[in-house]
């Protein structure tokens, strides 16, 4: 990668409307936008380079006959225990339905029964009501979908290895944003008239994480710097049942496996979840994870085991051939042996804060999908709601994004305004791999799912000294990710400390009652705008 110190952005590209991110939030929004202007797509790596791509346990939606959008919101409120925001929840369920039927119409191929749609059950869902395809790769054919439909349109222009840097912000409006071209290390500035942020969650902030490694923060970084509101931080969904091996990723081990009557069982052999809940293996995902996690503890292990050897191999390998197949990679027959699995960061229930209608706090940004923090969630994830929720407030994001760029235009800038950029000199850092290494850790043994406050708050200082270290880096990928993960990993830190209370997915060991003062409220990350190099700000003379 070339040293970028003396880098000018090199070229202006304006379109209607940018979309910084390709998962299904991203193409749902891009698709939206494409009867209303130019789209242009833009997303670091190519197009299997995002978490929806390698989703397996479904797409929970109220389609079937017993089921009803009424439970499918309650089911939601409850497992985020009641820090859901009602209107948002009630908009995710009210048009979850439409959304799956438009997705079939346009040739989503999910998993039948008899002709019928086959709904899977999981954790704290009252009813069946997860879709599936392929057995376990729902995300693969969501993605296939949607990225057939953007093809087809000749308003939206995808181009992948963009890295986005910052956002632009034009007399405190986001209007686009700074892109590598990661291949060449040519500087870009894109104008849009709104931009959509789905650029997908921080996983890689964690030791062990089910995300792919492009999870790393960028937008919810991006928009932290643009002066956006961040909310909701602290609430860091880690899944249960992740592939523990000392020579294998935490690769996941969907929750539709205990949905199908996996058991959990701890090195004593015993099944333990009738312990911990009177829905056993399943309750909802925090307290399923934080009880392997207390049997690691009790009998010092590393991990439990997952146990489906007592269903049928054939079922096995027809209903979970992803994970059968991978697992055989990493020498273990699931058919015949128990697994082992230990708890790993899955997913970001907290993000860039929006309204109903995907808004931000800064004008002409809008988010969708997991970089996102709408409101769905509260501090804990009903399974499988999130690819809902990625096409339900993909589109909404857009719509309110049509709407905004109705009365803003493309705004006007040469390059000679710009200058030089970044203005003062970048740095590299020297041995980002070792740092992201130390954050890792840090990360997932100071702030995982069991939390207390002297440990957070040196957690924090750390955290401080590191994102000061890394002010100014030179611009590279590598460099840049970094930076955006110990970004993320403070506001975390800085939530997790702030809320005095466990509830969901935040455990604090120091504050073990759910409700404490002010436990409704919301926690919010800000950082003043500063007129400086990061993010590009300029206020023009009226
Ligand atoms: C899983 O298959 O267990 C993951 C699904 C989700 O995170 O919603």
């Amino acid at each position: 990668m070339p040293r970028t110190n003396t880098k000018k952005i090199s070229q202006i590209i304006e379109t209607d409307f940018l979309v910084i991110g390709s998962g299904v939030a991203g193409l749902r929004a891009a698709l939206e936008l494409s009867s209303h202007g130019r789209v242009l797509m833009v997303a670091k790596g190519g197009p299997q380079e995002n978490s929806t791509f390698f989703a397996q346990g479904g797409v929970a939606v109220a389609l079937s006959e017993e089921d009803h959008v009424d439970l499918h919101f309650t089911d939601t409120i409850k497992a985020g225990h009641q820090l859901c925001r009602k209107p948002a929840t009630k908009a995710l369920v009210q048009e979850g339905p439409a959304r799956i039927e438009e997705l079939l119409s346009w040739g989503a191929k999910f998993d039948k029964i008899k002709g019928k749609l086959a709904f899977a059950h999981e954790g704290a869902h009252s009813r069946r009501r997860i879709l599936r395809a392929g057995g376990d790769a729902i995300g693969s054919e969501m993605v296939r979908v949607l990225t057939a439909c953007a093809r087809q349109q000749s308003t939206i222009t995808w181009i992948g290895n963009q890295f986005s840097i910052d956002l632009l912000v034009l007399d405190g409006q986001c209007c686009g944003a700074i892109v590598l071209e990661e291949l060449t290390g040519k500087l870009k500035l894109i104008l849009a008239s709104a931009t959509v942020l789905s650029t997908g969650g921080a996983g890689q902030v964690y030791a062990r994480t089910t995300n792919p490694g492009s999870a790393t923060g960028d937008g919810m970084a991006m928009a932290l710097r643009a002066g956006a509101v961040l909310e909701d931080m602290e609430f860091v969904q880690f899944h249960p049942t992740a592939l523990y091996l000392p020579s294998s990723p935490p690769f996941l081990l969907s929750e539709a496996m205990r949905g199908e009557g996996g058991r959990l069982r701890n090195n004593k052999r015993e099944f333990f979840m009738k312990r911990y809940h009177k829905d056993r293996e399943l309750a909802s995902r925090d307290v399923v994870a934080r009880a392997i996690w207390s049997e690691m503890e009790a009998t010092k292990a590393r991990h439990v085991y997952l146990d489906v050897t007592h269903l049928s191999a054939s079922f096995i390998k027809k209903r979970f051939p992803t994970i059968y197949s991978t697992c055989l990679r990493y020498d273990i027959d699931i058919t015949e042996e128990w697994i082992p699995v230990s708890p790993s960061a899955h997913y970001w229930m907290g993000g860039v804060h929006t309204d109903i209608h995907g808004a931000t706090t800064l004008p002409g940004l809008f988010a969708a999908g997991e970089v996102a923090c709408s409101g769905v969630h509260g501090a804990n994830r009903l399974a499988s709601n999130s690819l809902l929720e990625g096409l339900v407030f993909g589109l909404r994001s857009a719509q309110s994004a049509v709407d905004f760029s109705s009365d803003h235009t493309i705004p006007s800038l040469s390059l000679r305004e710009i200058g030089n950029w970044p203005k003062s000199p970048t740095k590299p850092v020297r041995d980002t791999e070792k740092l992201r290494n130390s954050l890792r850790r840090l990360m997932w043994t100071k702030i995982g799912l069991v939390r207390n406050g002297d440990v957070l708050s040196k957690a924090v200082n750390q955290l401080t000294r590191w994102e000061k270290m890394l002010g100014q880096t030179s611009l590279t990928r590598t460099n840049m990710e970094t930076r955006n993960l110990i970004e993320v990993a403070r506001c975390t830190a800085e939530a997790a400390l702030w809320r005095e209370n466990t509830i969901g997915a935040h455990f604090r060991k120091d504050f073990p009652n759910a409700k404490g003062l002010n436990w409704k409220t919301h926690s919010q990350s800000h950082r003043p705008l500063k007129t400086t190099d990061f993010p590009l700000t300029i206020k023009r003379a009226k």
